[in-house]
């Protein structure tokens, strides 16, 4: 039985590490490494599962924009091996996309396997509608809307440090949307 909790200072030498057996050196050097370069993942969004008293998980959500549309960078995820094939990998991602929609994020676009992803909701994106950094395998840059307003989001995604307090994402409130009109 695994317990989800956000992330402390005091398990990231344990995330790391788990980190760095999941996908190796080549990480730093993906393209999804440039979206978290000179930013910070959201503390809110961060999210450890612990089974027998030891990290066991881990997920992660980067502020991103895609043109204008602020929204979130899925990434890492990574479960110990032991640990995998039980849920919670999926559990960490519902996790992180519960909290991210209730604080008003539009769209959550992650690099990896619609095979997996395609379980929590994220489908691979329309060609052309987003641009990455630097190069992707399109049939693996995928996107899930967590409201209305992410369908309107495509462009070029950039890192966006300004959004990394959670806050930042709450969505118009009645007043802002009359200022709009
Ligand atoms: C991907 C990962 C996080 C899944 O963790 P998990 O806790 O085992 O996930 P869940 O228990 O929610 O789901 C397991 C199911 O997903 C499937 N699955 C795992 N990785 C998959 C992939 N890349 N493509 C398709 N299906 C996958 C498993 O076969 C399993 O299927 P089953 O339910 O039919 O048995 C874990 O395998 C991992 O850490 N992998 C290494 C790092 C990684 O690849 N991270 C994702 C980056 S794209």
């Amino acid at each position: 039985m695994f317990t989800l909790t956000q992330e402390r200072l005091s398990d990231v030498p344990s995330i790391e590490r788990l980190y760095a057996a999941a996908f190796g050196p080549g990480r730093h050097a993906r393209t999804a490494a440039r979206l978290r370069e000179g930013n910070a993942p959201i503390p809110e969004l961060c999210f450890i599962a612990e089974e027998d008293g030891a990290l066991a998980g881990s997920v992660r959500f980067w502020p991103v924009r895609a043109g204008a549309t602020p929204g979130l960078m899925l990434g890492p995820l990574a479960v110990q091996p032991r640990r995998r094939r039980n849920g919670m990998g999926l559990a960490l991602i519902q996790a992180g996309l519960a909290r991210a929609g209730e604080a008003g994020a539009a769209f959550v676009v992650l690099v990896g396997d619609e095979p997996y992803y395609g379980r929590a909701g994220f489908s691979v994106a329309a060609p052309g509608r987003f641009q990455m950094p630097g190069p992707v395998d399109a049939e693996r840059l995928l996107v899930r809307e967590l409201h209305a307003g992410g369908g309107g989001a495509s462009g070029l995604i950039m890192p966006a440090p300004e959004l990394s307090n959670l806050s930042a994402f709450a969505p118009p409130g009645p007043q802002q949307r009359a200022a709009n009109q």
